[in-house]
């Protein structure tokens, strides 16, 4: 792997890797994809139901962990990680399923995933892997460098006129500043980093990263993602905010129970791949 890659991910928080999965790999992450869609976990939740600002997310379906474990064990992404991080070891954590159809544009609120799960280190990152070519104006952003900032709360993704709507409230982190109207205002007020894809291609970003966007819209109606999300020897526990959102995520709570904060992020439930 060139040494610039390796500077910009731990520089940038994200980086795009051009074709790293075949056309086989890919075939086989779109049945489990598929799969996944068909057969959605306990997680699944469509946003703002009912209205334009429509998608489909599923997370850390427990009913599909073992084919996902045994497809992403065999997928080049584990030796990606190791060698973009420097790691000895990569584990697998889970994936997150995005679809988003009919052409209804709206973009997904800007947010940091670590508001929402009990995550530090530098080894983390999740792979995105859209199954269409996408072009840059429907790509995930993810603002440059900010996996090194600021831990922002989180939204609640509940008001979609109120982008910044706290997750956990109270004062233990800053909310979340209003990004897309502070662009409306200057399209330069924030360093932003997004590619037009093919196929193949992975887009991977730390997830403390601020990110969000990728709408759909009239020329480019339907995404379909799969994200795959990987930590390695350098993750930790580091427990949420005391709110009404739970301390340690809503994802692998009985293993997360076993975690104080500051112990390495380790559970025999995570596949290792490498
Ligand atoms: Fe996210």
């Amino acid at each position: 792997m060139q040494e610039s890659l390796r500077e910009r991910f731990f520089e940038d928080g994200a980086v795009l890797i051009k074709g790293c999965l075949n056309k086989e790999q890919l075939t086989r992450c779109r049945e489990v994809y598929d799969w996944c869609v068909e057969n959605p976990g306990p997680h699944a939740t469509s946003m703002f139901d009912g209205t334009v600002q429509r998608s489909h997310v599923d997370n850390a379906n427990a009913n599909a962990k073992a084919r996902l474990d045994d497809l992403v064990a065999s997928l080049p992404l584990g030796r990606m990680f190791a060698d973009l991080w420097g790691s000895e070891n990569v584990w697998y954590f889970a994936e997150e399923v995005f679809l988003k159809a009919g052409g209804m544009g709206s973009r997904t609120l800007w947010h940091q995933d670590t508001s929402y799960l009990p995550w530090a280190g530098s080894h983390w990152a999740n792979a995105w892997i859209s199954f269409e070519s996408v072009p840059r104006k429907n790509a995930l952003e993810i603002i440059k460098g900010s996996h090194r900032g600021t831990q922002y709360d989180g939204t609640s993704f509940r008001d979609p006129n109120d982008p910044t709507d706290p997750l956990h409230g109270g004062d233990v982190l800053p909310r979340l500043p209003d990004i897309e109207a502070e662009r409306e205002e200057n399209p330069q007020a924030y360093d932003i980093l997004s590619w037009a894809t093919e196929p193949g291609d992975v887009v991977i970003l730390h997830p403390h990263s601020l990110h969000g966007g990728a709408p759909v819209d009239a020329d480019f109606p339907d995404r379909h993602t799969f994200v795959f999300r990987f930590f390695g020897d350098d993750a930790t526990y580091r427990s949420l905010p005391d709110s009404r959102f739970t301390q340690s995520g809503l994802l692998f709570a009985e293993q997360m129970a076993a975690l104080k904060d500051g112990d390495l992020f380790r559970s025999p439930v995570f596949r290792k791949v490498i």
